[in-house]
């Protein structure tokens, strides 16, 4: 049986008075991709929030490898293994290259198996970093910026890395070297939540998808079935 990495079960999540996520559950095997799929604003990045505290759950429960880590603070969160690379990338502009990796740098927590991840190895993953190790983080390109965002992410050395849109406003050829990326990780035996809007960038990398349609849990697949029974992907994502 496959041991479950993240599972989210029965969440609710709230802005406000918003109800934002309505009873949302999902699991993520360990070393396997679930492909997040949904429209604009049909919770995908509240989801994450909520996995690393910055938004508690205001019902539900969320575990790593079996522990509940619902209440926790976001700092305990990431100790225990759980990386995101956020939406819109958030890096460190005015810090360069190589102290945004610098900072994010913490010792693996509990049942870690990877060796851990230095600024070489992660240069070595990323070349084009290596060139540019000196450079403020701000005169990076966007592509560059999202490869510091996710070398940013294995610094804190995770068993769990969520991605929120990686491929987002990258050119294609960019996109295409950013997913191999994620296969490599993948791979390595990362379990990987991968959100993404475009259904097309994650079903031949996916192990598993779950669509989110207006904060609640629409579909739970895999790329297989959805396109064995040719599910109808327009009705939850618009058209693609
Ligand atoms: N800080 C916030 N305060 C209030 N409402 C918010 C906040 N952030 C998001 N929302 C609302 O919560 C809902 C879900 O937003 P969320 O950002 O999770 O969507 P998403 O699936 O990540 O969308 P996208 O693909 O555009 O990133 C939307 O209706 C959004 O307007
Ligand atoms: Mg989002």
């Amino acid at each position: 049986m496959t041991t479950t990495a993240l599972n989210l079960r029965d969440i609710h999540a709230f802005y406000g008075d918003s109800h934002i996520l309505e009873n949302v559950s999902f699991a993520l095997g360990e070393g396997r991709l679930l492909g997040l799929l949904g429209r604009n604003g049909a919770g995908k990045s509240t989801c994450m929030n909520v996995v690393v505290g910055l938004l508690p759950a205001r019902g539900g429960r969320v575990e790593v490898f079996g522990t509940d880590i619902t209440r926790l603070p976001p700092e305990a969160i990431a100790a225990r293994g759980i990386a995101l690379v956020p939406q819109g990338r958030r890096i460190f502009k005015s810090l360069t290259v190589r102290e945004n990796l610098i900072v994010a740098a913490r010792p693996p927590g509990p049942g870690s198996r990877h060796a851990p991840w230095t600024t070489d190895t992660v240069f070595g993953m990323f070349p084009r970093l290596a060139e540019r190790r000196h450079q403020y983080a701000a005169h990076l390109s966007g592509g560059e910026q999202q490869m510091l965002a996710i070398g940013r992410a294995l610094m804190a050395n995770p068993r769990v890395l969520l991605m929120d849109e990686p491929s987002e406003g990258l050119a294609p050829q960019i996109v295409a070297d950013v997913m191999a990326t994620i296969r490599k990780l993948k791979e390595s035996g990362l379990s990987i939540v991968l959100v993404e809007q475009n259904p097309r960038l994650v079903l031949d990398i996916a192990d598993d998808i779950a669509i989110l349609n207006s904060g609640r849990v629409a579909v739970v697949s895999t790329p297989a079935d959805i396109e064995r029974e040719a599910l109808d992907l327009t009705q939850h994502l618009g058209v693609y």
